[in-house]
């Protein structure tokens, strides 16, 4: 491929190292990543490695104006966290990301791992946008209670409550830590994908794409492993685009995005 040669971004799952097949994407074309890169050397993925810097300077560059980059990741822990999550903020920070949210991703089910410390539970979910994210759309949860209630509605300068009989909202913004099982029926249903040793569960995508996207727009995950992020974009009529470095794991994405258009290879 000649080096200013464009690809069509919409609907393609490629093989390829991501920080030189986004080089021949559009500028800003992406409205949405989500993503999950190899965490430290926790797992190998056929002796594959990455380069960060570029990545993340391809992804400010494709990104669109108001566009979010959603970028899930865990440390290793090997005698103390090794924080990369952490530094890879700080440089998505630094080339002109905004830091719009760190959110958590707990698991519900999770295998006790370590005999001197509390087991661990979650991973980061970095919410990254260029500029303000243009597109918010709140996802929701009941409320436990409903009704009538006195409920406090300001402190005065006396420092006394003030209360008044008020209706309870039926319904409230989820908080950003958000809550999800993993494994068999948990992360999919979808036994194809267990061929991938990391996938995302589903919901957790959708709820993302949910949340920053609009129908029609393109969702990239440029480390796309068994494809979730792409099956669940062409689930919710959104356009997708994924890359991963291994043929291998192409060949399940192609699978399981071709399983929502009811075409079985
Ligand atoms: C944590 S996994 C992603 C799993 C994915 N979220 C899913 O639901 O299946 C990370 C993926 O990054 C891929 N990878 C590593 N280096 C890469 C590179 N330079 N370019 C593209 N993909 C890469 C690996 O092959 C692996 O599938």
């Amino acid at each position: 491929m000649k080096n200013n040669e464009l690809i069509d971004t919409e609907n393609k799952l490629i093989v390829g190292d991501c920080s030189k097949v986004m080089q021949h994407f559009q500028e800003e074309i992406i409205d949405l990543v989500v993503t999950s890169p190899p965490y430290d050397d926790l797992r190998n993925y056929n002796g594959f490695t990455f380069d960060f810097k570029t990545i993340a300077t391809q992804l400010f560059k494709i990104l669109k104006k108001g566009g979010v980059v959603v970028w899930v990741v865990g440390d290793k822990i090997n005698g103390g966290r090794t924080l990369t999550s952490f530094k890879q903020a700080i440089y998505f920070q630094e080339i002109g990301f905004t830091i719009h949210d760190v959110m958590i991703y707990a698991k519900k089910n999770t295998p006790f791992m370590r005999s001197n410390a509390y087991t661990n539970c979650y991973e980061y979910m970095f919410v990254l946008s260029k500029g303000k994210p243009k597109t918010f759309n709140p996802l929701k949860e009941k409320t436990v209670r409903s009704g009538l209630e006195m409920l406090v509605t300001n402190k005065g300068a006396n420092g006394i409550n003030n209360k008044v009989l008020k209706e309870l909202k039926e319904e409230k913004t989820l908080t950003n830590i958000w809550y999800y099982a993993v494994g068999l029926g948990g992360t999919t249903k979808d036994k194809e994908a267990f061929k991938h040793p990391a996938m995302f569960p589903e919901k957790l995508v959708l709820d993302h794409i949910l949340s920053w996207t609009n129908e029609g727009d393109i969702v990239l995950d440029p480390m796309c492993g068994s494809g979730t992020t792409c099956k669940m974009a062409a689930l919710s009529n959104r356009k997708y685009i994924g890359i991963d470095i291994s043929d291998d794991y192409i060949k399940i994405a192609k699978k399981r995005v071709a399983q929502t258009e009811g075409i079985f290879v």
